[in-house]
C-alpha cells in the first residue's frame, strides 16, 4: 500500500490530498478495510453491534415502529454481519447491504446466507430504513488549516518511502466549505465532503422512511471548538487508538469524528426532515434498552453480568454513551415517520445540530 501510494504522489507531481490518501489506504485493493482482520477481541476495535446483541435489539424497536410490510431496511458498511444477524431475528422484512469491502461481504455472506440480498450501489429509489453504523467515520475526509496566511488544504508528500503533510492553498468546494467555519487560528481540522456527497444521495433516493447514522461525532460548533484545534483523526490498530497518520497506511483503521450538522443540513438540501439527534445512551434508553436487559434472568450471574458490562460499554459516558451520536433524517411526507419518534422521545439534540 504504501508502494502505491508513494507511486500515486509522484504521478501527481509530488502531492495528493489527504482525502485520497484516506481513500486508498481504507480502500483500495490491498487498503485496510480490504485484508485486515478488523473486528473483535483479535481485531483493532470493537463496535456496538460486536459487543453483543443487546444493541441491535434495542435499535429494532424504533425500526419495528417504523417500517411498513412492504419497505426494506438497507445497512449500510455491515462489518461482520453481526448487526443483520440480530436484527433478523427481531424482525420480519427484507434486508439488504451495501458493502464496500469485498473480504467483509464474504464474511457476511458466510453468516447471513440467503436472509439477506447485496446490493452492487446505492438503489436508485429506496423505501423503509437505512442504517449506518460507524460507516461515516471510514469516508476519506479532506484535511484543512486555517493559517495567518490563509486557508490551506493540507495533503500529503513523500520522501523516498517517508510521508508528511504539505499544504497548499484550499480551493474550490473545499475552500467554500472552510470559509463557513472559520475558528480561531492556527486551527486544523477535517471536512468531510465525501459523507455529506453520500447523505445527499442516500436523501434523494430515498421515496418514504428514514436514515439513521450512528457514530462518534458531535454538532458544528462543538467539532469545530477551539479546544480541538488539532482536528479529530485517529488511528485504531490492536484497540490502541493514536494519531500518527502516516505509520501504517492499510495496516490500520484511520477515522475521524463526524460533523452531524454537515449531515443534517445535506439531507435537509435534498429535501428530508431531522427525525432526531440524540446521544447513543439517551436513544437506546428511550427505545427500552432496560426492558431488553430486563428480559434477561438477573438470577442466573453468569448470563446476566456480561450482559449488564455491555450495557454499561454501550450508554456510560466514559465509553460509547455520550461520544456516539444518533442522527435520524426522513420523510415525513405521505406514509413517513412523524417527527415523534420513540428514540427521541426524551433528550432530542436536535436544536444544536
Ligand atoms: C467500522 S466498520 C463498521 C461495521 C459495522 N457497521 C459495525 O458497526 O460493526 C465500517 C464498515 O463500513 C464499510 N464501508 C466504508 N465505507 C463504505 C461506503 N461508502 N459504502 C458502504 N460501506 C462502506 C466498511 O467496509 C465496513 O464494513
Amino acid at each position: 500500500m504504501l508502494a502505491r501510494i508513494t507511486a500515486e504522489i509522484a504521478q501527481n507531481g509530488g502531492w495528493i490530498s489527504f482525502a485520497r490518501y484516506m481513500e486508498l489506504a481504507l480502500h483500495a485493493p490491498g487498503g485496510y478495510y480490504a485484508a485486515t482482520k478488523k473486528f473483535g477481541a483479535g481485531g483493532d476495535f470493537v463496535t456496538a453491534p460486536e459487543l453483543g446483541r443487546l444493541f441491535g435489539r434495542t435499535l429494532s424497536r424504533q425500526l419495528k415502529a417504523l417500517l411498513h410490510e412492504d419497505q426494506s431496511i438497507l445497512e449500510i458498511g455491515a462489518g461482520s454481519g453481526a448487526l443483520a444477524e440480530t436484527i433478523l431475528n427481531e424482525l420480519r422484512c427484507e434486508y439488504l447491504i451495501l458493502e464496500t469491502s469485498p473480504e467483509l461481504r464474504a464474511r457476511q455472506r458466510e453468516r447471513l446466507g440467503d436472509r439477506v440480498t447485496w446490493l452492487d450501489s446505492l438503489p436508485q429509489r429506496f423505501r423503509g430504513v437505512i442504517v449506518a453504523n460507524e460507516v461515516v467515520d471510514a469516508m476519506p475526509v479532506h484535511a484543512v488549516a486555517w493559517r495567518a496566511q490563509g486557508i490551506m488544504e493540507r495533503g500529503v508528500a513523500a520522501d523516498g518511502d517517508k510521508l508528511f503533510w504539505k499544504d497548499r492553498p484550499a480551493s474550490g468546494a473545499l475552500l467554500e466549505e472552510a470559509k463557513k467555519i472559520m475558528p480561531p487560528i492556527p486551527y486544523e481540522s477535517e471536512i468531510g465532503l465525501a459523507g455529506r456527497a453520500w447523505m445527499r444521495t442516500l436523501a434523494e433516493r430515498l421515496e418514504e422512511g428514514a436514515i439513521f447514522v450512528i457514530d462518534y461525532g458531535f454538532p458544528r460548533h462543538e467539532y469545530y471548538h477551539p479546544e480541538r484545534a488539532a482536528g479529530t483523526l485517529m488511528c485504531h490498530h490492536r484497540h490502541r487508538a493514536h494519531a500518527d497518520v502516516f505509520a501504517r497506511p492499510g495496516r490500520e483503521d484511520l477515522t475521524a469524528h463526524v460533523d452531524f450538522s454537515a449531515l443534517a443540513l445535506a439531507a435537509h438540501e435534498a429535501g428530508l426532515e431531522v427525525l432526531g439527534y440524540a446521544t447513543q445512551a439517551q436513544f437506546l434508553v428511550n427505545c427500552g434498552i432496560t426492558d431488553v436487559l430486563g428480559e434477561a434472568n438477573v438470577e442466573n450471574a453468569l448470563h446476566y453480568a456480561p450482559l449488564a458490562a455491555e450495557a454499561s460499554k454501550l450508554l456510560s459516558p466514559a465509553e460509547m454513551g455520550e461520544l456516539f451520536k444518533v442522527l435520524a433524517v426522513g420523510r415525513t411526507s405521505g406514509r413517513g415517520p412523524t417527527r415523534s419518534l420513540r428514540g427521541f422521545s426524551r433528550g432530542d439534540r436536535s436544536h444544536t445540530l
